[in-house]
């Protein structure tokens, strides 16, 4: 009887454990890159890189570098054209997000949470300098987009 309730309690760590690695592959949610896109590019899908960052996340070589040179499919992550092409395509730059994030997830702010906000400030500061401010017209827009995606679910919920 008391070993059993030993092996499920193990059990359900272990089920726990894999529960939040999984989680935590994607820690932006839809709408938050939904907001860091429309604060970066407004979401113009049009390809382009802008002084090296490229697509609608402004996705720079040494953050895809970093994040483990994704690729779209059947590209070589190592050809010269293999950044631009993840970059500037929507699924892959934000996968590439995603496992920045994973690697450099962090509380900016310092309001004991690790949220939307503080991977705004980590993809256009830096994980180094993400407690810095962020400058006035990107951090208008995302936090505009954000309020708007919190109101909206309110109303959601409520209807
Ligand atoms: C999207 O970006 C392209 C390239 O920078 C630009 O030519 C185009 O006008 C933009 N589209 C919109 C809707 O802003």
């Amino acid at each position: 009887m008391h070993n059993t309730h030993i092996l499920f309690l193990l059990l359900g760590l272990t089920i726990g454990g894999l529960y939040v690695q999984a989680e935590n592959a994607k820690p932006i949610t839809e709408q938050c890159l939904l907001c860091m896109c429309e604060a970066l590019s407004g979401c113009n899908a049009t390809a382009v890189c802008v002084n090296g960052a490229c697509g609608i996340f402004r996705i720079t070589w040494d953050q895809w570098v970093d994040s483990g040179r994704l690729t779209i499919q059947g590209d070589s992550p190592l050809t010269d054209t293999s950044f631009t092409n993840c970059a500037n395509d929507p699924y892959c730059a934000a996968d590439t997000l995603q496992s920045y994030m994973v690697k450099y997830g962090q509380d900016c702010n310092n309001d004991e949470i690790e949220d939307c906000y503080d991977y705004g400030a980590i993809h256009y500061m830096g994980p180094f300098n993400c407690k810095a401010d962020m400058p006035y017209t990107y951090e208008s827009i995302f936090k505009r987009c954000l309020r708007n995606a919190i109101r909206d679910q309110k109303r959601q919920s409520s209807s």
